[in-house]
């Protein structure tokens, strides 16, 4: 039996009915983009992270780049922090804002941007610090905090594998005025396409984010500001908001089945955990595992797909050459691009399958 590492059908199954009603609304009202579906997912999300305003755009990553734009941090000297181990994505949206890209190392045993490494990385020109909170583990926010304060730098959170989150029982929008996230199909919250949000208690933030989301413009034809196109569409919104009633239970189902690999791999010879917390909600089950690419195959020989997040710190990757660091630089990252693999891990996900697959990592090893 092949076992992938996502498997998205039983969400679509489980939501069908309330998906099918938005989409017929949709047909029926024959508005495509900022429509009522985006309107009504708006408030229902922001509602779902406690916070005040949610704004729909394109990606992921445009919400980075959006909300640095918003915070007008768009000039080369102008210089962003974030974390060496993440997707390309992150360091893409803050150069595409026209800022400077820095990089700064991960704590080792929960992979997450170090706040210290990143305070003395920073200097007079640090605008921004972008903490991502990797698989789903939320970053230290207190800390980040503290260090942006220090710096006079913007905290714009990457919760773009964290729906659902937060730090110390208080909503992320409470730790800085930007929370960026992605609806990727394969996200804790998807749709079934691309999509993003960007997450603020700001009614001026909001209202800067939403001229710049949509050309510059102020709802007619004349550009105000140079904005970008990127819109969350209403299509989107119609998955999403049959989705977003679910999310807490997919994500105590994703906690269930982390626990269940965590008993079954703990004893592993080869195996060590990423170390996270109870508020981590789970995005991806990632381990480190001794001769990792020879485990892979293994998996795979046997019909078990598996991921790595990510093969390679940004630093190291031809696009981000400007960040000016080279190899060594940031060994933590580093060590962790060879070591890390990602297991299958889905909402409704059957016990059996996590079973299989923990056997036959066992049975790698020798065990
Ligand atoms: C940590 C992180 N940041 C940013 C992004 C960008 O999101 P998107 O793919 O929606 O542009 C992703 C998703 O790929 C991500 O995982």
């Amino acid at each position: 039996m092949q076992i992938p590492a996502v498997n998205l059908k039983p969400c679509l199954d489980a939501t069908e009915p309330a998906w099918r009603q938005h989409l017929g609304e949709l047909f029926a009202r024959m508005h495509f983009i900022l429509g009522d579906q985006l309107s009504g997912f708006e408030k229902e999300y922001a509602s779902a992270c406690s916070a005040r305003h949610a704004i729909g755009v394109g990606t992921g990553t445009a919400a980075i780049e959006l909300s640095l734009r918003a915070a007008r941090i768009t000039g080369p000297n102008q210089e962003v922090i974030t974390s060496a181990l993440t997707a390309p994505f992150t360091g893409i949206g803050i150069v595409s804002a026209g800022c400077r890209l820095r990089l700064a190392d991960v704590d080792p045993e929960t992979l997450l941007l170090d706040a210290a490494d990143a305070g003395n990385r920073a200097g007079k020109r640090t605008a921004a610090l972008v903490p991502v909170h990797l698989y789903g583990q939320p970053c230290d926010l207190n800390a980040f905090r503290g260090v942006a304060r220090t710096l006079h730098a913007v905290l714009i959170q990457d919760a773009c594998q964290a729906h659902g989150a937060r730090f110390h029982r208080r909503p992320l929008t409470s730790y800085s005025p930007f929370v960026c996230y992605s609806f990727y199909p394969t996200k804790n919250l998807g749709c079934l396409g691309d999509g993003g949000a960007v997450v603020t208690n700001q009614a001026g933030i909001r209202k800067r984010l939403m001229m710049l989301r949509d050309g510059g413009r102020r709802g007619g034809q004349v550009a105000m500001v140079r904005g970008i196109n990127s819109r969350l569409d209403e299509m989107q919104c119609c998955y999403l908001r049959a989705f977003l009633p679910k999310l807490a239970e997919w994500n105590a189902d994703r906690a269930r089945t982390a626990s269940l690999y965590d008993a079954l791999l703990k004893d592993c010879d080869g195996i060590t955990r990423v170390r996270t917390s109870a508020e981590s909600v789970n995005h991806l089950y990632v381990v480190r595992a001794a001769r990792r690419n020879r485990l892979r195959e293994y998996l795979s020989k046997l019909g078990i797909a598996t991921g790595v997040h990510y093969p390679a710190p940004l630093h190291l990757m031809p696009a981000f050459r400007e960040s000016g660091l080279r190899r060594g630089d940031l060994p933590h990252a580093e060590k962790a691009c060879r070591e890390i693999v990602s297991l299958p891990l889905w909402p409704y996900m059957p016990q059996q399958t996590a079973m299989r697959v923990a056997e036959r990592v066992k049975e790698f090893y020798g065990g």
